[in-house]
């Protein structure tokens, strides 16, 4: 059977090229698998939930109360699909793995982009690799979103409303870019049939194709070592080969991580759209988008209102706080090869002790992310009676400033008192020598 394949589709040749390629044991190399579950997980569950959603914002007769014949009780046929995938046995169990999948792969990509930065494994040849992975970020985030609003219940109409302001303020041509976007001008009838048009088939698409150029780079470029590696065999790849050994590592793993979102989901219930009810013109108190966009909603909430015309344009504070800003952050994170300058390339990953300055400069930054998620809690911040009305801003925007300040000087301290035990300790048992990289 083997050779009758591997006369026909070369399977050999495959397997040597591929199938043998060394893998690094380490729980760390895990994350970015995680990532690629997830991924897997969603497309499946969304498959599913496909076969039951009805991707359309016209109005039906509500079948769980219809009204009266005089007065039917009229919905947008989307919402009330989802009310009827919650009624369907393992209904509301499938939106739940697939909504905390979801959040669980922007996490894992977060988390394995830390340990990429936090390790230098970002560094030549695997810069492209970085870049790739950046989109992979931020195209996770979009598909996340558009699948958040496709309920079209009274929470999600809100928040695409909130993301229909935030593309017209863009000047001279946000209301044009805005109305191409949603498909007219909100809430026109076509909205909900382009959002879906950009989770289902759009997005997916460009996540599906990002991810192989991943994985091929990946394979082509071969992982940065553990430390360890380079005490077994300098400069030789050391680890296990994808077929056999590591497949069923990976297996039990993505079965593992399989009944854990299972068991999250059968407890957690997501967000709940019988509560919020069909769209209407009731507006929801504070509005929160998910976890991983809070801090450009923070942002949002702290920068002072102002409007400058400019050439028949209007630059004002929603194009600056939600537009501009998350920009510049996000080129900060596409910048992260270059600042390293040297000409070879890089086998192992870093001790991050022994790089302080990204260390600590890679906690600031994601301390200021942290403060600005809380100050999207502003108006929670006020009503407690921890922040004021009065001095809100000004203690989050001296907040913005003083804590990744803090962070960085903080990191630098601890990473000299670690270094210095270190090399106390080593000294004393007479072999000083300098410590991995
Ligand atoms: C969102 C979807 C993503 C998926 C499915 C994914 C998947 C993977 C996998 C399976 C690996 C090999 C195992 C590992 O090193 O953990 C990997 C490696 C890598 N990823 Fe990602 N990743 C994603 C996002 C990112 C992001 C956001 C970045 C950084 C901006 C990134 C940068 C890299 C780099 C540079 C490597 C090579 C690491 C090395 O050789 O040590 N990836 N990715």
């Amino acid at each position: 059977m083997n050779q009758w394949l591997d006369e026909r589709l070369h399977i050999s040749r495959l397997n040597d090229k591929f199938l043998r390629k060394a893998f690094p044991v380490h729980h760390s190399f895990f994350l970015g698998e995680i990532t690629l579950f997830s991924l897997i997980i969603l497309i499946l569950t969304g498959i599913l939930l496909a076969l039951a959603y009805e991707p359309s914002n016209s109005l039906v007769t509500n079948s769980f109360d219809p009204g009266t014949a005089d007065k039917p009780n009229l919905i947008p046929a989307a919402y009330h699909s989802a009310l009827k995938i919650n009624a369907m046995p393992f209904g509301d169990m499938l939106r739940r793995i697939h909504h905390w999948t979801a959040n669980i792969m922007v996490a894992a990509a977060v988390i394995h982009m830390m340990r990429i930065y936090f390790t230098g494994a970002f560094k030549k040849p695997r810069e492209i690799n970085w870049w790739i992975g950046m989109l992979l970020l931020i195209f996770t985030a979009l598909t996340a979103v558009t699948g958040y609003v496709l309920p079209y219940d009274n929470y999600a109409y809100n928040t695409l409303k909130v993301i229909y302001g935030i593309a017209a303020s863009v000047p001279w041509v946000g209301e044009w870019v805005a109305q191409a976007a949603f498909a007219g001008k909100f809430p026109g009838a076509g909205v909900i049939p382009r959002i879906y048009g950009y989770h289902i088939m759009l997005l997916p698409g460009i996540l599906l194709a990002l991810t192989g150029a991943h994985m091929l780079l990946m394979i082509k470029q071969k992982h940065t070592q553990p430390q360890y590696a380079k005490r077994l065999a300098y400069k030789k790849i050391v680890g296990v080969p994808l077929s056999t050994q590591q497949t069923p590592i990976m297996l039990l793993l993505a079965i593992m991580f399989a009944a854990i979102i299972v068991l999250f989901s059968a407890f957690i219930p997501v967000h709940p759209i019988e509560f919020f009810g069909p769209p209407s013109t009731t507006p929801i108190n504070n509005i929160k988008p998910d976890w991983y966009l809070l801090w450009v909603f923070g942002a949002l909430a702290i920068i002072p209102s102002f409007e400058v015309h400019l050439f028949g344009g209007l630059i004002g504070a929603e194009f600056v706080g939600a537009i501009i800003l998350p920009t510049v952050f996000l080129l900060a994170m596409f910048a992260v090869p270059m600042l390293d300058r040297s000409k070879d390339n890089m086998y192992y990953a870093e001790n991050p002790t022994n790089h302080p300055v990204r260390l600590a400069a890679g906690v600031a930054f994601m301390a200021s992310l942290i403060v600005m998620s809380v100050a999207g809690y502003k108006p929670e911040l006020i009503s407690s009676g921890i922040l004021n009305t009065a001095n809100a801003n000004t203690v989050l925007w001296i907040a913005l400033f003083l804590v990744p300040a803090l962070s960085y000087f903080g990191v630098m301290g601890i990473v000299r008192g670690i270094r210095s035990l270190r090399e106390a300790d080593e000294r004393e048992r007479g072999a000083f020598s300098p410590a991995d990289d």
